[in-house]
């Protein structure tokens, strides 16, 4: 039954009147609210028709017919934009997309952690050095990352800034997205120079060369591939999480053609493990939102308290609206995620299944830096596959944290990168990537386990998926 008619109220700031967790302190109220009258007026990022699309994609993704790979840094930085940077990170997208579509014979819906992902939930609301206590980093976004009572200080005039970043790097995703860069006839050109002479270098370029001659296959039978758009373009989609409120409520505007409430600085939202208290602030503004929404679930999340969220989030259990990516940890996923699988399938929920593997595996380095071995973010997605299909659930995506440069940050993957070897090229503001060479990897292990799915050897697709 829907519960949506008897929800309490909602308007784009009644977040307002909650409690609200990680949400930075601004000494300048005025300032704050100026840009926020100013951001209010201007040009939204996406079109709801768009979130809409995505819904749709994800629809199909909860009923079991195609796979969600989501990804990108884990915040974006202004020191770190520019074209080729977004072209590196769109072209690794594309490959392991294509890994898992042709790999896996699997639609993929695409979002990228990407044009918006600019502020951060932390651990601490300071951050201590040498005995000196500052306000903690909390994205570009909010404040800056030098260590300096000026850097820190949150300050509203970046959130233009993000705008502005935002509005230039989905200009260019749309440009690569349908201006032939992703036709499927350039595959072995997505191949990034430093990851060239790599095991998974081979294992995709073959790919890429079944991958043509399919391609000339189809020609030869009289169909040509460039006429038909699927083959030239991609449909590629934005997501960050809602936490900077202020800055999500000026881009929420009411679609003039379904007269609802979008949020308009990005396809998909989500709700951070942090923030999704269940009469808090986010979770208040989220449920007024149309969009499609994600929600972190990590270790501390329990199934009714969960079930309680999905009731606020989906009152009308729509398909596509609700994506839980799950955070457990490799070691805790295969105790924590079953009696929440059970929970949500208990109640016929139609929710998209997807695997963070990043969050709940971030350790301390010897060296002093923050760090995720790969073999145990592997570990949590193969636990995350045994647990749906031993529960009759469907796995159905990733939510990755990763980048198309050449970093060193997680340890592990086919280089072996060491504890020693982060400091090389440690480039990430916040949370540790996955490097071009292990999301290709990853992306072969993802294909490998939706393969063998289809191929029968895990348990059937559930009926609560709607097949
Ligand atoms: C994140 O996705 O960067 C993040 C902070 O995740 P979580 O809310 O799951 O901790
Ligand atoms: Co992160």
């Amino acid at each position: 039954m829907s519960t949506r008619t008897n929800a309490a109220k909602w308007s784009p700031d009644s977040w307002r009147a909650k409690p609200a967790a990680q949400m930075p302190d601004y000494p300048d109220a005025k300032a704050l609210a100026e840009v926020e009258v100013q951001l209010a007026t201007f040009p939204p990022l996406v079109f709801a028709g768009e979130a809409r699309n995505l819904k749709r994609a994800l629809a199909q993704v909860a009923a079991g017919r195609a796979f969600l790979l989501q990804g990108g840094d884990c915040a974006e930085s202004f020191a770190e934009h520019g074209a080729n940077n977004i072209r590196d990170f769109f072209r690794l997208f594309l490959q392991m997309a294509v890994v898992l579509t042709y790999a896996a014979a699997s639609p993929v819906v695409k979002v990228g952690r990407i044009a918006g992902q600019f502020a951060k939930p932390r651990s601490s609301p300071t951050e201590k050095r040498d005995g000196r206590e500052l306000p903690a980093y909390r994205g570009d976004i909010v404040n800056g990352t030098d260590f300096t009572a000026a850097a820190r200080t949150a300050d509203p005039r970046r959130q233009l800034e993000a705008y502005r970043q935002s509005a230039a790097t989905l200009n260019l995703l749309r440009a690569f997205a349908t201006g032939g860069y992703a036709n499927l006839a350039n595959a072995h050109q997505w191949m990034l120079s430093f990851v060239k002479d790599s095991p998974q270098s081979k294992r995709y370029q073959e790919l890429a060369g079944h991958l043509t001659e399919a391609l000339d296959f189809m020609r030869a039978c009289g169909i040509d591939p460039e006429l038909h758009p699927e083959m030239r373009t991609t449909d590629f989609f934005t997501s960050h999480e809602a936490l900077l409120l202020g800055y999500e409520q000026a881009f929420t505007r009411v679609d003039s053609t379904t007269g609802d409430w979008y949020c308009t600085s990005g396809h998909m939202l989500w709700v951070g493990d942090r923030t999704r208290q269940l009469d808090h602030a986010h979770v208040e503004f989220c449920r007024g939102i149309r969009n499609p929404l994600g929600l972190k679930t990590g270790p501390s999340q329990k199934p009714d308290e969960l079930l309680r969220l999905i009731d606020i989030l989906d009152p009308d259990n729509e398909p596509g609206r609700l994506t839980l990516i799950c955070r457990m940890g490799a070691d805790k996923v295969a105790e924590l995620l079953p009696p929440i699988a059970r929970a949500v399938k208990r109640e016929g929920r139609n929710v998209v299944w997807s695997c963070d593997p990043m969050h709940g595996n971030t350790i301390t380095s010897v060296t002093g830096y923050k760090t995720r071995p790969f073999d145990q973010i592997l570990k949590e997605v193969r636990a995350f596959f045994q647990v749906h299909a031993a529960e009759g659930t469907y796995a159905g995506g990733v939510h990755l944290e990763m980048t198309g440069q050449n970093v060193t940050e997680c340890t592990g993957g086919a280089r072996a990168i060491s504890e020693e070897d982060l400091n090389d090229r440690y480039h990430t503001v916040c949370d540790p990537r996955l490097n071009a060479e292990q999301s290709l990897d990853l992306a072969f292990l993802l294909a490998d386990l939706l393969k063998s799915k289809r191929d029968g050897k895990a348990k059937p697709l559930p009926a609560a998926a709607g097949l």
